[in-house]
C-alpha cells in the first residue's frame, strides 16, 4: 500500500481499517488479514468497544501497525484524559499508541486536552496526537495552543456525498502538514457514474470511491469492513484518470456546508 507523509513525522498507508461496529465471528482475522495486505493504519476508539479485539489482532504484530485511538470528549479534561489512554493501551494490549485523538470538541478547554496530550507524549505514551471533526476555526485554535507541526492529523467524515472538507477544512490542513483522515468513506458509492468507471477499469464502486477520495495529497481513507472479501477490495489501491476524476467530481459534486441537509 502506497505511504504518505502523515502529520510532518510519518509515512502512514493511504488506506487503513477503521473498526467502528467492527464486531462478530472473524473479525480479529480480518484486521490481521489487513495487516498482512498493507492496511496497517488502524482506526479505534475508547468509545466502539473494539479496543480488545483490535489488542488481539496486533497481538505480537505491534511494530508494524499504525495504531490511533480517542478519548471521549466527556474524558477530555487535564487528567481524565491520561487516565483514559492508559485505560485503551491496557485494553490494546500496548505500552503505546502512535496517535491518539480528541474524538470531537466538547465541553473541556483544548488547553487541557492539549496539555495531557504533551504529557502522554512526554511519558511515551503516544507519539503523536491529533483530533477529529473539527472544522478549520477550531483546528486554527488547536495549532495555536499546540503549536506549529503539532497536530498531526484531523479524523473527519468524507466521502462521496460528504464532500464539503474539501472547501475549506483540507485546504487548512494541507497548508499545515495535518493529516485529512477521511471517515466512513464507503458511504454513497452507488450511481451510474461510478459504476462506470468501475467497469472501465475493472474494479469495485467501493475501490473507485476509495481512489476518488484520496486523489489528493495529505488524504487518508479508513474504512471499515469484517469480512475478509471486502478487506481484500480494499487493500486493492487504484489509479484514476484526470478524466475519470473529472467525471466522479461532476457526478457527485462539492456542497458547502449551507447546502448540505441538517440533522
Ligand atoms: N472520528 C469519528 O467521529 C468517526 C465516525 C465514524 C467512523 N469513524 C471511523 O471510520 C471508520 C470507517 O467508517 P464507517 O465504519 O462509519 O463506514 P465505512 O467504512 O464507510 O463503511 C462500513 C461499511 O462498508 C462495508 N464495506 C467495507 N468495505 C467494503 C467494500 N469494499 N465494498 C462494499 N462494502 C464495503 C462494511 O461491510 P462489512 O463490515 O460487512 O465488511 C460496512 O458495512 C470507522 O469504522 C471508524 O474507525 C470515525
Amino acid at each position: 500500500m502506497e505511504l504518505r507523509d502523515f502529520g510532518k513525522r510519518f509515512q502512514v498507508p493511504v488506506y487503513g481499517q477503521g473498526t467502528w461496529n467492527l464486531f462478530g465471528k472473524g473479525v480479529v482475522e480480518a484486521l490481521r488479514k489487513g495487516i498482512d495486505l498493507g492496511l496497517t493504519h488502524i482506526d479505534t476508539a475508547e468509545m466502539y468497544g473494539t479496543e480488545e479485539s483490535v489488542g488481539e489482532a496486533i497481538a505480537g504484530r505491534r511494530d508494524e501497525v499504525f495504531l490511533v485511538s480517542k478519548v471521549l470528549p466527556s474524558n477530555a479534561s487535564r487528567t481524565a484524559t491520561i487516565r483514559a489512554c492508559d485505560q485503551s493501551l491496557i485494553r490494546l494490549r500496548t505500552d503505546r499508541l502512535d496517535c491518539y485523538l480528541l474524538h470531537w470538541p466538547g465541553r473541556h478547554p483544548l488547553e487541557e486536552t492539549i496539555a495531557a496530550f504533551e504529557e502522554l507524549v512526554a511519558k511515551g505514551k503516544i507519539r503523536s496526537y491529533g483530533v477529529s471533526n473539527f472544522d478549520e476555526d477550531l483546528l486554527a485554535q488547536a495549532l495555536k495552543i499546540a503549536g506549529p507541526g503539532k497536530i498531526a492529523c484531523n479524523q473527519c467524515l468524507y466521502n462521496l456525498e460528504e464532500r464539503h472538507l474539501e472547501a475549506r477544512v483540507l485546504p487548512f490542513c494541507r497548508k499545515n502538514g495535518i493529516a485529512l483522515v477521511g471517515y466512513s468513506p464507503i458511504k454513497g458509492i452507488h450511481g451510474p457514474e461510478i459504476e462506470k468507471v468501475a467497469k472501465e477499469i475493472g474494479a469495485t464502486a467501493a475501490q473507485v470511491a476509495l481512489a476518488f477520495l484520496t486523489r489528493l495529497e495529505g488524504t487518508f481513507a479508513i474504512p471499515k469492513a469484517s469480512t475478509l472479501a471486502h478487506v481484500r477490495e480494499n487493500a486493492r489501491r487504484l489509479a484514476l484518470s484526470a478524466e475519470q476524476i473529472a467525471r466522479l467530481d461532476k457526478a457527485y459534486p462539492l456542497r458547502v456546508r449551507a447546502e448540505l441537509p441538517t440533522a
